[in-house]
């Protein structure tokens, strides 16, 4: 099974559009897949599974000990979870505790200098939930997202980000009105998407295989 916990320190980095259109192409893949709401503030994953109809389940779990509850409930019935979480800097301890269970952790980013600053708060709770792990640490992916077409900030930034030894997912995803307008909605082929771009390559990286449809 693999855990994709999606976060980042603030408000309003695409952290619930990523994990909502992650949670779609990997139930597009043919995976069976949880969202877990560990944020439960407005717009969140759990409204957003009503409004919208979803053809897999959401669950809220905005608790400090997701790694001790998530397992039990989880557990042998889903290949693929994907945790929503609140701002790091207003709800650490969730997001610690996400990021204690989680297999793959995606840090959704858009390339400039406000959102690149926010990076280091985001590799220093990893390297705190890897302390608190007796397992591996979870695999850390950067996914620049609300890209311009062309703009050279892109690559600028991936290299920046890959010299310090972080890996930036291949595809971004681009700022797009469909994305801007997907919350409360049905949401369908996300593996065309920079989504499924992304959730191949993360699957690429434990040789987990998505099981075809
Ligand atoms: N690729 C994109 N293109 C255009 N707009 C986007 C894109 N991704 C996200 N947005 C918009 O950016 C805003 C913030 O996104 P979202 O709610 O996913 O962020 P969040 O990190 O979950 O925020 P919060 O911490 O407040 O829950 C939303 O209005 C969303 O529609
Ligand atoms: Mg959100």
């Amino acid at each position: 099974m693999i855990i994709i916990a999606v976060m980042n320190l603030k408000g309003g980095s695409s952290k619930t559009t990523s994990a909502a259109f992650l949670a779609h192409a990997l139930h597009e893949a043919g995976l069976r897949v949880l969202g877990v709401d560990a944020d439960g503030e407005n717009e969140s994953l759990l409204q957003w599974q009503a409004l919208g109809e979803w053809p897999f389940p959401v669950i809220g779990m905005a608790v400090p000990n997701i790694h001790r509850q998530l397992p039990g409930i989880a557990n042998d019935r889903y290949d693929a979870v994907v945790i929503d979480t609140p701002p790091m800097k207003e709800q650490r301890n969730i997001v610690l505790s996400a990021a204690r269970l989680a297999t793959h952790v995606v840090c959704p980013l858009a390339p400039t200098s406000m959102e690149y600053g926010r990076l280091p708060a985001v590799r220093q709770l990893l390297a705190d939930a890897t302390e608190l792990r007796n397992d591996q640490k979870p695999i850390f992916s950067i996914l620049f997202t609300r890209t311009v077409a062309n703009a050279s900030s892109t690559e600028a930034y991936r290299e920046v980000i890959t010299e310090e030894g972080d890996h930036v997912l291949k595809v971004p995803v681009a700022r797009k009105e469909k994305f801007a307008q997907a919350y409360g909605l049905p949401i369908e082929n996300a593996l065309a998407t920079a989504y499924g771009d992304a959730i191949a390559e993360l699957l690429d990286m434990t040789g987990e295989e998505a099981v075809s449809a």
